[in-house]
């Protein structure tokens, strides 16, 4: 079967500015020759520290940064030569859930303007009935009751607002999710809930998920690949399962050795 996303050697390097009197610049090379497949309907981890080159990677699978070298093909087909009507059909499929639910919600926006945007440009000709229908509809989906239409992000809690960001990605069907550090800005207890909503949905739409964070137990509740990531690199690909309980790359066996064990 054709992997849903298909990355071959990406690489993206940022030219970083020492300080102003210095005057000197240098370059960093954030992610460094990365290749990948996630198969439809999986859940791909990938675990890494801060820094390590995560998020510049996301970024560059939904194209909102351009690689520097490298391929990459969604559900068989050249991502990167994509543009125009194409690109948009593309954009639709894919969808990504923010790290940091209080700023990567517009607050002077109600939640039903943020989570029917998506709609508005896609999907421009639905009546304002209808539109509303889809709204209501995925914010039950969610778990959020569809009276809170009217209100505004800062009404609501970091678990709440996470929820509302979710909806906005999902209003659209997409068929990738891209989940970058979903809870970390979240009690755990919230954030456990928002992981089990996730693998309902996952379940519910057929999501395939790539779901992004730096906890080993965070990757470890969802995915069933996993990959490991450092200084830019993959240093370990696998089953969840396998990585996990067997880890081969001495930096894998290094973070797992930093889990806290819960007393038994
Ligand atoms: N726009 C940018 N300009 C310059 N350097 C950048 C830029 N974005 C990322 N970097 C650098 O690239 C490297 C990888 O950053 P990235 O944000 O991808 O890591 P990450 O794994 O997502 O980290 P975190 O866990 O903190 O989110 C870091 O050294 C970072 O400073
Ligand atoms: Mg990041």
């Amino acid at each position: 079967m054709t992997p849903l996303l298909e990355a071959r050697n990406l690489r993206k390097a940022f030219t970083v500015s020492g300080a102003a009197w210095e005057n000197t610049q240098g370059r960093t090379q954030a992610v460094d020759g990365v290749s990948l497949e996630i198969l439809r309907g999986e859940t791909f981890g990938i675990v890494g520290e801060s820094g390590c080159g995560k998020t510049t990677l996301a970024r560059m699978l939904l194209r909102l940064i351009e690689p520097d070298a490298g391929e990459i093909r969604f559900a068989g087909e050249d991502w990167l030569a994509a543009h125009g009507s194409q690109m948009r059909f593309f954009r639709r499929r894919m969808q990504i859930v923010f790290q940091d639910p209080m700023s990567s919600l517009d607050p002077r926006m109600r939640v039903e303007a943020i989570v029917g945007e998506p709609l508005e440009i896609h999907e421009p000709q639905l009546t304002r009935v209808a539109r509303r229908e889809r709204i209501a509809e995925t914010l039950e989906a969610v778990g959020l009751d569809a009276e809170i239409l009217r209100r505004f992000p800062h009404e609501f809690s970091g678990g709440q607002r996470q929820r509302i960001g979710i909806a906005r990605a999902l209003i659209l069907r997409p068929e990738l999710v891209v989940a970058d550090e979903p809870v970390s800005a979240l009690d755990v207890s919230i954030g456990a809930q928002i992981l089990e909503l996730l693998e309902k949905l996952q379940r519910e739409f057929s999501l395939t998920l790539l779901l992004i964070s730096h906890s080993i137990p965070v990757v470890a509740q969802l995915a069933s690949r996993v990959a490991v990531m450092q200084a830019g690199r993959f240093v370990e690909t696998g089953s969840a399962a396998r990585v996990l309980s067997s880890p081969d790359h001495p930096y894998t066996q290094t973070l797992l050795a930093a889990v806290p064990k819960l007393p038994v």
